[in-house]
């Protein structure tokens, strides 16, 4: 008798698993159980990777994430489903008590990288010329709304950049610039007498995600505590930048969600000039400052761009893999492109087997393994090759979106990945590595 083989299952098809696994109706929520509601920035990559193959539900994704909007323009980082008791969640935001807040679901109360005006471009692009138009009218009113809303309350003094309130809206979460500032914020007595002692680690018996993913590759459980405390403090301020304690709060002008920024308000400007409503004067200042405001973050010294303090001015001089994320704004001068360039390619630093980890691989809080603070990540590696091709960087474009697909191959469309071993780490079946493997399979050397 003949035993039958089985063919490996491609990518491809794994990833389109993934999505249909991961499908909640209308949205996508990004790991079934680690992750079970619905994301800002991981819906717009999941709508990004599905607009070739199904734009009506890339489309859908997006509506569905606005459905959470508020009616001062916050777009947040988090859409509860209804369908998940995930009581403690809830509880530290409690958003239905802003009369801002949708009244029927439940959100968070901060924002995330502002990917949607972006998403919303390539899925029109995708959509047939009528669902198009309909579409980009439906959305062009809460895209502006939600830019609005940005520079109102996150940029008041117009210095040009946005500040964050909270990790959490940054997307790479526990990135070491973040951690480091989160650090030095004076502690509630009983978070001193609980690292005192060393008992955080009882924490990990009440965590959600240590159910399913080691200890090791996810945020350790002092940090976790101290972006709790954050989230606590942040809620008695009302989650308002202008009402929040300097003396106990961090505010910083993040360079990736800045870079992703700039994209988004390119793609607002053009879906804008499409329907022939161009961006207001006011807006579009708002726009150029942001531009502008970049040569701020660049350390000529260290040749790399970093974070800054909203309150200090200092830069936070920690490198990491979002120093690459203003190639794609296209900000960066000739000179500042080169040094970029050349920091991607420095095999000791930023080029391992598997390119770019989240910290390089010489910084003191590398870690091959844990979340982002060293592993690789496939957003991140996308938007870089969209950078890299802006750049006519097509060589290094290729072979980066080669040594992405060769990572998802072998380990599968995991949420993180060593990049010294390709290792998959963090969730198995994770939606945006999914939606964002379709998209590099379906565009080699595609125009960016
Ligand atoms: C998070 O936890 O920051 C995510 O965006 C979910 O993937």
């Amino acid at each position: 008798m003949e035993v039958p083989t089985s063919e490996p299952v491609s990518p491809a098809r794994r990833a389109e698993e993934v999505l249909a696994r991961n499908r909640r109706g209308d949205w996508t929520c990004p790991s079934s159980e680690l992750y079970p509601h619905q994301w800002l920035w991981d819906s717009c990559f999941v709508a990004m990777g599905l607009a070739r193959s199904d734009p009506a539900r890339a489309a859908g994704e997006l509506r569905s994430l606005l459905r959470g909007q508020w009616s001062n323009g916050l777009v947040p980082h988090m859409v509860f489903s209804p369908d998940v008791p995930d009581v403690g969640s809830r509880r530290i935001w409690q958003s239905t008590r802003h009369p801002e807040a949708p009244r029927d679901i439940h959100t968070s109360c901060i924002t995330q990288p502002p990917l949607v005006a972006v998403a919303a471009l390539r899925v029109g692009q995708a959509l047939e010329p009528a669902d198009r138009r309909a579409f980009l009218v439906e959305v062009l009113p809460k895209l502006i709304a939600y830019h609005r809303w940005l520079y109102r309350e996150r940029d008041p003094h117009r210095r040009g950049l946005i500040t964050l309130i909270h990790p959490w809206e940054c997307g790479l979460d526990t990135t070491p610039p973040w951690m480091v500032a989160l650090r030095r914020l004076p502690q509630p007595w009983w978070m001193r007498l609980v690292t005192g002692l060393r008992l955080a680690r009882v924490v990990r018996f009440v965590r959600r995600d240590t159910r399913f993913v080691p200890a090791a590759e996810r945020v350790s459980e002092d940090d976790g505590l101290r972006m709790l405390v954050l989230a606590h403090r942040a809620r008695r301020s009302g989650f308002r930048l202008d009402r929040l304690p300097p003396d106990s709060s961090v505010q910083i002008e993040d360079l990736a969600f800045n870079a992703l920024l700039v994209v988004s308000n390119r793609a607002l400007r053009e879906i804008a000039a499409e329907l022939g409503e161009p961006i207001d004067a006011e807006l579009g200042e708002r726009f150029a400052a942001t531009e502008q405001a970049f040569d701020e973050l660049w350390d000529d010294r260290a040749g790399q761009y970093f974070s800054r303090d909203a309150r200090t001015d200092a830069l936070l001089t920690m490198p990491t893999v979002a120093t690459f994320l203003p190639l794609w704004s296209g900000v960066t001068s000739a000179a500042q492109t080169e040094r970029l360039l050349a920091l991607l390619r420095d095999t000791v630093r930023f080029w391992p087997a598997y390119p770019v980890p989240s910290v390089p691989l010489d910084a003191p809080e590398f870690d091959p393994t844990r979340y982002w603070k060293g592993p690789t990540w496939v957003n991140m590696n996308w938007a870089i090759i969209q950078g890299l091709r802006a750049h006519g960087e097509t060589d290094l474009a290729e072979e980066l979106r080669r040594r992405t697909l060769d990572l998802v191959t072998q380990a599968g469309p995991c949420e993180y990945f060593s990049p010294l071993d390709g290792e998959g780490l963090g969730a198995e079946d994770f939606s945006w590595t999914a939606a964002l493997t379709l998209d590099l399979l379906a565009d080699p050397g595609g125009a960016g």
